[in-house]
């Protein structure tokens, strides 16, 4: 059995299920990268405050790279019974090194520690996702660029309601996802803390010199409160809200493109190299991506809940529970990761068809509110238009007829100030067009949009 550093004031060794069951190494073991620079800067520290000789720095320095090594090359061994990846460097350090390894933990505790990797690992993960978000919204900004000449309905209650630019639609989500990328961006501020000399949980009687940690390892600013520092999981928390933040507006586009893609919609092709077929009926071709993006969210918000919940209600500083923290974080990391990258593949080979969106577009009385607003511009009030047009919808309805189907003489039953150019109001582009207001769907103010969302996406790209 391996020698624990914390065994001094133990008689009996630790039972091997309990070892089994209080080991974090095959979940932390990716945290190695970290945990040796984390550490190297903490010599590069002590040394410099004169806690330890710039010689047992140098060779803790080198020590430590040659674990890095290891590791990378995958002889290193991992053992339950050192708990976590912590333990299983220092542990190797002290095998090649000797006495000047237990220098090392000098002013530190694995409390300190933990909370800095685990934050080196999120700030360079955040930053992963932010950029994939950034790829991700230039695909469909480019998208809605490449479409403006179709319309389709746009939808409330999931009933058409008006006529939409698909680029409009698509825009949407960029809204949604440029969203998104100033909220990781914001949350990596408080990720971009350094927690190290904090060490326990009161800080440490050895003078060390915690900015001088904090610049080595590219960090902003050090924690204030020691407590804090080592309790703290906010980071997480938050992180994991932006994550299923994002992962509902994945689950949104997703319904939309499994929904479009049906034969009751008919909008959208999913490529072949996108979908899947049905072991017993033929014909099927299965919207796999989005459904799985849809199902996935359920882990993200799963996570969620389960870091909320170990953090509800812990007395300060560190528990155990916290190390729970480790596998919903790097769940939630890989499964975001995995949907946007999917997403950045198939978006551009989605297939719309104009002629069904259009044509969907011409049933349903979208020009309905078309109609009213036409009278309302001869004068007439907009709750007596409204009501007035409920009448045509209706004799219309009972003739199976759309309002632009219906004659002149049968129009004018309803207002005498309906004249021969409604037809042109109720037609879908011009329904489309009108509506310029800020914000709205017409041409003009789509591509007002689009040049917006290019200008953001390139401002972004310079911050990260
Ligand atoms: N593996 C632990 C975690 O992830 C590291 C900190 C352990 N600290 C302790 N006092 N046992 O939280």
């Amino acid at each position: 059995m391996s020698q624990k550093p914390w065994d001094g004031r133990f008689s009996e060794k630790t039972d091997k299920g309990v070892e089994a069951f209080t080991s974090s190494i095959d979940v932390d073991k990716r945290l190695y990268a970290y945990d040796v620079e984390g550490s190297i800067a903490h010599c590069r520290m002590l040394a410099r405050a004169g806690i330890i000789s710039e010689a047992e720095s140098a060779e803790l320095v080198k020590g430590l790279r040659a674990i890095l090594k290891e590791i990378e090359q995958g002889v290193f061994q991992f053992d339950d019974s050192l708990e976590d990846i912590h333990m299983h460097i220092e542990a190797r350090l002290a095998q090649n090194l000797g006495r000047v390894a237990q220098k090392l933990h000098t002013a530190r505790s694995r409390n300190d520690q933990v909370a800095l990797d685990v934050r080196m690992y999120l700030r360079d993960e955040t930053t992963v996702v932010t950029r994939l978000l950034l790829q991700l919204s230039k695909e469909i900004v480019t998208l809605a660029k490449s479409h403006l000449d179709m319309v389709m309905p746009g939808y409330t209650h999931l009933q058409r309601a008006q006529p939409v630019l698909l680029s409009h639609h698509l825009m949407a989500y960029y809204e949604m996802f440029f969203r998104d990328i100033e909220r990781f961006q914001d949350c990596l501020k408080r990720i971009n803390v350094m927690p190290l000399g904090s060490a326990a949980l009161a800080g440490t009687t050895y003078p060390i010199d915690r900015e001088y940690t904090a610049k080595l390892l590219n960090f902003p600013m050090v924690s204030v409160n020691s407590m804090d520092t080592v309790s703290d999981r906010d980071f997480i928390l938050e992180f994991l809200a932006c994550a299923s933040i994002c992962m509902v507006h994945f689950s949104r586009i997703s319904e939309e493109l499994v929904l479009w893609s049906s034969s009751e919609f008919g909008f959208v092709e999913i490529p072949d190299a996108f979908s899947t077929g049905s072991s017993i009926m033929p014909q099927k071709k299965n919207p796999d991506v989005p459904e799985l993006v849809r199902g996935k969210t359920g882990r993200v918000f799963g996570n969620l809940m389960a870091m909320l919940t170990v953090m509800k209600g812990l007395p300060l500083a560190y528990n155990r529970d916290m190390q729970e923290d480790k596998a919903p974080l790097f769940d939630a990391v890989d499964t975001l990761k995995a949907c946007i990258r999917i997403y950045i593949e198939m978006l551009p080979r989605l297939r719309f068809k104009k002629e069904a969106m259009f044509r969907a577009t011409r049933t349903g009385y979208l020009n309905a509110t078309d109609l009213a607003d036409y009278l309302v511009g001869q004068g007439m009030s907009f709750r007596q238009a409204h009501g007035l047009v409920g009448k045509a919808v209706a004799y219309a309805l009972s003739t199976g007829k759309e309002l632009h189907d219906l004659s002149l003489a049968e129009l004018k039953n309803f207002s005498s100030l309906i004249k021969k150019d409604i037809y042109q109001i109720l037609a879908t582009e011009r329904m489309v067009d009108r509506r310029t207001s800020a914000g709205g769907t017409a041409t003009v103010t789509v591509k007002k949009a689009i040049i917006r969302a290019e200008k953001h996406l390139s401002r972004v790209k310079d911050a990260i």
